[in-house]
Protein backbone atom coordinates (compact mmCIF):
# COMPACT_ATOMS: atom_id res chain seq x y z
CA UNK A 1 0.00 0.00 0.00
CA UNK A 2 1.25 3.52 -0.63
CA UNK A 3 2.29 5.09 2.47
CA UNK A 4 0.04 7.78 3.86
CA UNK A 5 0.53 11.38 3.23
CA UNK A 6 -0.20 12.87 6.65
CA UNK A 7 -0.85 16.46 5.39
CA UNK A 8 -4.01 15.21 3.69
CA UNK A 9 -5.50 13.50 7.06
CA UNK A 10 -8.32 15.95 8.73
CA UNK A 11 -6.96 16.79 11.93
CA UNK A 12 -7.25 19.83 14.34
CA UNK A 13 -4.22 21.31 16.06
CA UNK A 14 -4.86 21.49 19.82
CA UNK A 15 -1.33 22.61 21.33
CA UNK A 16 0.30 25.23 19.46
CA UNK A 17 1.79 28.61 20.81
CA UNK A 18 1.19 31.10 18.48
CA UNK A 19 4.80 32.82 19.39
CA UNK A 20 6.19 29.24 18.90
CA UNK A 21 5.76 29.49 15.02
CA UNK A 22 7.24 33.05 14.82
CA UNK A 23 9.83 31.30 12.50
CA UNK A 24 13.48 33.06 12.11
CA UNK A 25 12.97 35.00 8.84
CA UNK A 26 9.85 36.49 10.25
CA UNK A 27 11.61 37.25 13.61
CA UNK A 28 14.20 39.46 11.44
CA UNK A 29 11.60 41.21 9.15
CA UNK A 30 9.56 42.13 12.64
CA UNK A 31 12.64 43.36 14.00
CA UNK A 32 13.58 45.42 11.39
CA UNK A 33 9.99 46.75 11.00
CA UNK A 34 9.81 48.08 14.66
CA UNK A 35 13.81 49.02 14.75
CA UNK A 36 14.10 46.59 17.87
CA UNK A 37 17.24 44.65 18.07
CA UNK A 38 17.43 41.12 18.56
CA UNK A 39 20.22 39.38 20.87
CA UNK A 40 21.58 37.06 17.61
CA UNK A 41 23.18 38.25 14.80
CA UNK A 42 21.12 36.65 11.88
CA UNK A 43 18.94 34.02 11.34
CA UNK A 44 21.73 31.60 11.14
CA UNK A 45 22.84 32.46 14.69
CA UNK A 46 19.12 31.97 16.16
CA UNK A 47 19.26 29.01 14.07
CA UNK A 48 21.99 27.61 16.06
CA UNK A 49 20.84 28.39 19.53
CA UNK A 50 18.07 25.84 19.19
CA UNK A 51 20.20 23.09 20.09
CA UNK A 52 18.31 22.80 23.44
CA UNK A 53 18.84 21.00 26.46
CA UNK A 54 15.66 21.54 28.19
CA UNK A 55 12.64 23.16 28.51
CA UNK A 56 13.97 26.10 30.43
CA UNK A 57 16.64 26.53 27.80
CA UNK A 58 13.98 26.86 24.67
CA UNK A 59 12.15 29.23 27.07
CA UNK A 60 14.77 31.63 26.86
CA UNK A 61 15.36 31.98 23.53
CA UNK A 62 11.43 32.23 23.08
CA UNK A 63 10.75 35.05 24.83
CA UNK A 64 14.19 36.69 23.66
CA UNK A 65 12.28 36.62 20.47
CA UNK A 66 9.16 38.04 21.58
CA UNK A 67 10.71 41.30 21.31
CA UNK A 68 9.64 41.65 18.13
CA UNK A 69 5.77 41.67 18.29
CA UNK A 70 5.04 45.42 19.04
CA UNK A 71 1.64 46.35 16.68
CA UNK A 72 -1.62 44.52 15.95
CA UNK A 73 -0.45 43.98 12.36
CA UNK A 74 2.65 41.86 13.78
CA UNK A 75 0.19 39.60 15.79
CA UNK A 76 -2.11 39.70 13.19
CA UNK A 77 0.74 38.81 10.34
CA UNK A 78 2.31 35.87 12.92
CA UNK A 79 -1.37 33.87 13.05
CA UNK A 80 -2.26 34.17 9.59
CA UNK A 81 1.24 33.34 8.27
CA UNK A 82 1.28 29.90 10.61
CA UNK A 83 -2.44 29.40 9.63
CA UNK A 84 -1.54 28.98 6.18
CA UNK A 85 0.99 26.39 7.32
CA UNK A 86 -1.45 25.03 8.85
CA UNK A 87 -3.98 24.75 5.98
CA UNK A 88 -1.18 22.87 3.81
CA UNK A 89 -0.72 20.90 6.25
CA UNK A 90 -4.35 19.76 6.75
CA UNK A 91 -5.48 21.37 9.83
CA UNK A 92 -8.82 22.12 9.84
CA UNK A 93 -9.31 23.64 13.42
CA UNK A 94 -6.92 25.34 15.84
CA UNK A 95 -7.22 25.98 19.28
CA UNK A 96 -4.20 27.99 20.02
CA UNK A 97 -2.03 29.62 22.68
CA UNK A 98 -0.89 32.68 23.43
CA UNK A 99 0.81 34.64 26.01
CA UNK A 100 -0.14 38.26 26.99
CA UNK A 101 1.65 38.56 30.33
CA UNK A 102 4.85 38.26 28.73
CA UNK A 103 3.57 40.78 25.56
CA UNK A 104 2.11 43.50 28.59
CA UNK A 105 6.07 43.08 30.19
CA UNK A 106 7.13 44.21 26.83
CA UNK A 107 4.97 47.20 26.38
CA UNK A 108 1.99 45.66 24.51
CA UNK A 109 -1.04 45.72 26.08
CA UNK A 110 -3.46 42.69 26.00
CA UNK A 111 -6.53 44.45 23.31
CA UNK A 112 -3.48 45.08 20.77
CA UNK A 113 -2.54 41.06 20.99
CA UNK A 114 -5.83 40.61 20.74
CA UNK A 115 -7.38 42.43 18.18
CA UNK A 116 -4.21 41.51 15.64
CA UNK A 117 -4.58 37.64 16.47
CA UNK A 118 -8.55 37.54 16.30
CA UNK A 119 -7.67 39.31 12.60
CA UNK A 120 -5.35 36.50 11.66
CA UNK A 121 -7.99 33.55 12.50
CA UNK A 122 -11.07 35.86 10.88
CA UNK A 123 -9.17 35.74 7.79
CA UNK A 124 -7.51 32.70 8.11
CA UNK A 125 -11.35 31.27 8.46
CA UNK A 126 -12.86 33.40 5.22
CA UNK A 127 -9.70 31.96 3.34
CA UNK A 128 -9.06 28.65 4.13
CA UNK A 129 -12.49 27.81 6.15
CA UNK A 130 -10.20 27.31 9.16
CA UNK A 131 -11.96 27.22 12.33
CA UNK A 132 -10.82 27.60 16.21
CA UNK A 133 -10.14 30.08 18.33
CA UNK A 134 -7.90 31.21 21.40
CA UNK A 135 -6.74 30.22 24.48
CA UNK A 136 -4.97 32.74 26.65
CA UNK A 137 -2.18 31.02 29.05
CA UNK A 138 -1.01 32.26 32.00
CA UNK A 139 2.67 32.13 32.24
CA UNK A 140 3.27 30.04 35.61
CA UNK A 141 6.47 31.52 36.29
CA UNK A 142 5.57 35.10 36.65
CA UNK A 143 3.32 36.49 39.64
CA UNK A 144 0.25 34.74 40.17
CA UNK A 145 -1.44 38.35 40.66
CA UNK A 146 -0.01 39.33 37.03
CA UNK A 147 -2.08 36.04 35.62
CA UNK A 148 -5.06 37.80 37.70
CA UNK A 149 -4.99 41.06 36.22
CA UNK A 150 -4.39 39.64 32.44
CA UNK A 151 -7.87 37.93 33.03
CA UNK A 152 -9.60 41.01 34.32
CA UNK A 153 -8.28 43.41 31.51
CA UNK A 154 -9.68 40.42 28.67
CA UNK A 155 -12.85 39.94 30.97
CA UNK A 156 -15.23 42.26 29.09
CA UNK A 157 -13.93 40.37 25.78
CA UNK A 158 -13.85 36.81 27.31
CA UNK A 159 -16.21 35.72 24.31
CA UNK A 160 -13.66 36.48 22.04
CA UNK A 161 -11.09 33.70 24.22
CA UNK A 162 -12.29 30.05 23.91
CA UNK A 163 -10.51 29.12 26.92
CA UNK A 164 -7.42 29.70 29.28
CA UNK A 165 -4.33 27.85 30.01
CA UNK A 166 -1.12 26.97 31.81
CA UNK A 167 2.40 27.31 30.50
CA UNK A 168 6.04 28.34 30.89
CA UNK A 169 8.65 26.76 33.40
CA UNK A 170 6.73 23.97 35.17
CA UNK A 171 8.76 22.39 37.66
CA UNK A 172 8.54 24.52 40.96
CA UNK A 173 5.25 25.99 39.90
CA UNK A 174 2.26 23.28 40.38
CA UNK A 175 -1.40 24.42 39.16
CA UNK A 176 -2.57 25.06 42.77
CA UNK A 177 -1.10 28.53 42.63
CA UNK A 178 -3.26 28.88 40.03
CA UNK A 179 -6.49 27.76 41.09
CA UNK A 180 -8.32 31.27 41.99
CA UNK A 181 -7.60 32.50 38.50
CA UNK A 182 -8.53 29.33 36.99
CA UNK A 183 -12.23 29.22 39.29
CA UNK A 184 -12.43 33.21 37.95
CA UNK A 185 -11.84 32.28 34.33
CA UNK A 186 -14.69 29.55 34.93
CA UNK A 187 -16.89 32.24 35.71
CA UNK A 188 -16.45 33.87 32.35
CA UNK A 189 -17.43 30.98 30.78
CA UNK A 190 -14.06 30.15 29.74
CA UNK A 191 -12.81 26.37 28.92
CA UNK A 192 -10.02 24.90 30.78
CA UNK A 193 -6.64 22.91 29.82
CA UNK A 194 -3.00 23.14 31.09
CA UNK A 195 0.28 21.91 30.44
CA UNK A 196 1.24 19.73 33.18
CA UNK A 197 3.62 17.02 33.43
CA UNK A 198 5.79 17.82 30.61
CA UNK A 199 8.98 18.01 32.88
CA UNK A 200 6.89 18.19 36.04
CA UNK A 201 5.37 14.77 37.78
CA UNK A 202 2.52 13.23 37.62
CA UNK A 203 0.82 14.81 40.44
CA UNK A 204 0.56 18.27 38.60
CA UNK A 205 -1.78 16.40 36.44
CA UNK A 206 -3.48 15.46 39.05
CA UNK A 207 -3.86 18.85 40.37
CA UNK A 208 -4.98 20.07 36.92
CA UNK A 209 -7.36 18.45 36.66
CA UNK A 210 -9.01 18.36 40.55
CA UNK A 211 -7.54 22.05 41.56
CA UNK A 212 -8.06 23.98 38.36
CA UNK A 213 -11.05 21.92 36.30
CA UNK A 214 -8.53 21.12 33.58
CA UNK A 215 -10.60 19.26 30.50
CA UNK A 216 -7.43 18.70 28.26
CA UNK A 217 -3.80 18.20 29.48
CA UNK A 218 -1.34 19.43 27.54
CA UNK A 219 1.66 17.12 27.10
CA UNK A 220 0.72 15.05 29.95
CA UNK A 221 3.37 12.44 29.14
CA UNK A 222 4.61 11.71 32.98
CA UNK A 223 1.17 10.47 33.62
CA UNK A 224 2.73 7.05 32.63
CA UNK A 225 4.59 7.15 35.98
CA UNK A 226 1.45 6.91 38.14
CA UNK A 227 -0.82 3.96 36.77
CA UNK A 228 -3.89 5.14 39.08
CA UNK A 229 -3.51 8.40 37.08
CA UNK A 230 -3.35 6.35 33.75
CA UNK A 231 -6.77 4.68 34.74
CA UNK A 232 -8.32 8.05 35.35
CA UNK A 233 -7.18 9.61 32.03
CA UNK A 234 -8.92 6.90 30.19
CA UNK A 235 -12.31 6.22 31.86
CA UNK A 236 -13.01 9.30 32.00
CA UNK A 237 -11.34 10.70 28.75
CA UNK A 238 -9.35 13.45 29.33
CA UNK A 239 -7.23 13.77 26.48
CA UNK A 240 -3.86 14.32 26.53
CA UNK A 241 -2.58 17.37 24.03
CA UNK A 242 1.27 15.23 23.33
CA UNK A 243 3.92 16.74 20.90
CA UNK A 244 6.62 14.24 20.13
CA UNK A 245 9.33 16.66 18.52
CA UNK A 246 8.98 19.13 21.33
CA UNK A 247 9.46 16.42 24.05
CA UNK A 248 12.47 15.02 22.40
CA UNK A 249 14.13 18.31 21.24
CA UNK A 250 13.57 19.62 25.15
CA UNK A 251 14.68 16.05 26.10
CA UNK A 252 11.52 15.40 28.01
CA UNK A 253 11.98 12.08 26.58
CA UNK A 254 15.53 10.34 25.18
CA UNK A 255 14.12 9.41 21.71
CA UNK A 256 11.06 8.80 19.99
CA UNK A 257 11.39 4.96 20.10
CA UNK A 258 11.65 6.01 24.19
CA UNK A 259 8.45 8.20 24.60
CA UNK A 260 5.46 7.12 26.02
CA UNK A 261 3.13 7.29 23.49
CA UNK A 262 2.79 3.54 22.66
CA UNK A 263 1.84 2.80 26.20
CA UNK A 264 -0.55 5.57 26.87
CA UNK A 265 -2.58 4.69 23.67
CA UNK A 266 -2.27 1.00 24.82
CA UNK A 267 -3.75 2.17 28.09
CA UNK A 268 -7.03 3.36 26.31
CA UNK A 269 -5.68 7.09 26.98
CA UNK A 270 -7.45 9.44 24.17
CA UNK A 271 -3.98 10.79 22.80
CA UNK A 272 -3.98 13.59 19.91
CA UNK A 273 -0.51 15.07 17.86
CA UNK A 274 0.56 18.45 18.70
CA UNK A 275 3.46 20.38 17.61
CA UNK A 276 3.62 22.77 20.20
CA UNK A 277 6.45 25.38 19.01
CA UNK A 278 7.12 24.05 15.25
CA UNK A 279 9.03 27.13 14.36
CA UNK A 280 11.63 25.58 17.06
CA UNK A 281 11.22 22.05 17.17
CA UNK A 282 11.95 21.06 13.68
CA UNK A 283 8.39 20.58 12.31
CA UNK A 284 4.22 21.61 12.20
CA UNK A 285 2.07 18.36 13.04
CA UNK A 286 2.28 16.34 9.65
CA UNK A 287 5.94 16.44 10.27
CA UNK A 288 5.28 14.89 14.20
CA UNK A 289 3.04 12.27 12.58
CA UNK A 290 5.24 11.23 10.06
CA UNK A 291 8.05 10.92 12.69
CA UNK A 292 6.10 9.20 14.41
CA UNK A 293 5.47 6.81 11.72
CA UNK A 294 9.03 6.40 11.06
CA UNK A 295 9.86 5.23 14.70
CA UNK A 296 7.04 2.78 14.40
CA UNK A 297 4.12 3.80 15.40
CA UNK A 298 1.42 2.14 13.16
CA UNK A 299 -0.23 3.88 10.81
CA UNK A 300 -3.89 2.78 11.66
CA UNK A 301 -2.66 3.84 15.19
CA UNK A 302 -1.93 7.63 13.77
CA UNK A 303 -5.19 8.05 11.60
CA UNK A 304 -7.04 6.89 15.11
CA UNK A 305 -4.66 9.49 17.10
CA UNK A 306 -6.22 12.50 13.90
CA UNK A 307 -9.48 11.20 14.52
CA UNK A 308 -9.01 12.37 18.04
CA UNK A 309 -7.75 15.59 17.66
CA UNK A 310 -11.11 16.41 16.24
CA UNK A 311 -13.44 14.90 18.61
CA UNK A 312 -11.40 16.36 21.18
CA UNK A 313 -11.52 20.19 20.25
CA UNK A 314 -14.27 22.44 21.63
CA UNK A 315 -15.54 22.43 18.27
CA UNK A 316 -19.30 22.42 18.48
CA UNK A 317 -20.60 18.17 17.34
CA UNK A 318 -22.26 19.99 14.04
CA UNK A 319 -18.65 21.17 13.45
CA UNK A 320 -16.97 17.83 14.76
CA UNK A 321 -18.92 16.14 12.82
CA UNK A 322 -17.60 18.30 9.30
CA UNK A 323 -14.19 18.29 10.57
CA UNK A 324 -13.75 14.28 10.34
N1 LIG B 1 5.57 27.69 26.16
C1 LIG B 1 5.79 27.45 24.87
N2 LIG B 1 6.04 26.14 24.69
C2 LIG B 1 5.97 25.54 25.90
C3 LIG B 1 6.13 24.22 26.36
N3 LIG B 1 6.43 23.20 25.56
N4 LIG B 1 6.00 23.99 27.67
C4 LIG B 1 5.72 24.99 28.50
N5 LIG B 1 5.56 26.24 28.11
C5 LIG B 1 5.67 26.53 26.81
ZN1 LIG C 1 3.17 23.81 24.96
Amino acid sequence: TDPIDWRTLPKAELHLHLEGTLEPELAFALAERNGVTLPFADVDELRERFAFEDLQSFLDVYYACMVVLRTRDDFADLALAYLERAHVDGVRHVEAFFDPQVHAANGVPVDVVLDGLRAGFDEAERRWGITGGLILCFVRDLPVDSAAAVLEEVAPRAGELLGVGLDSAEVGYPPSLFQEVFARAAELGLRRVAHAGEEGPADYVWQALRLLGAERIDHGIRSVDDPELVRHLARERIPLTVCPLSNVRLRAVEDLRAHPLPALVEAGVVVTISSDDPAYFGGYVADNLAALAAAGIPDATLVDLAGHSIDASFASEARKAELH
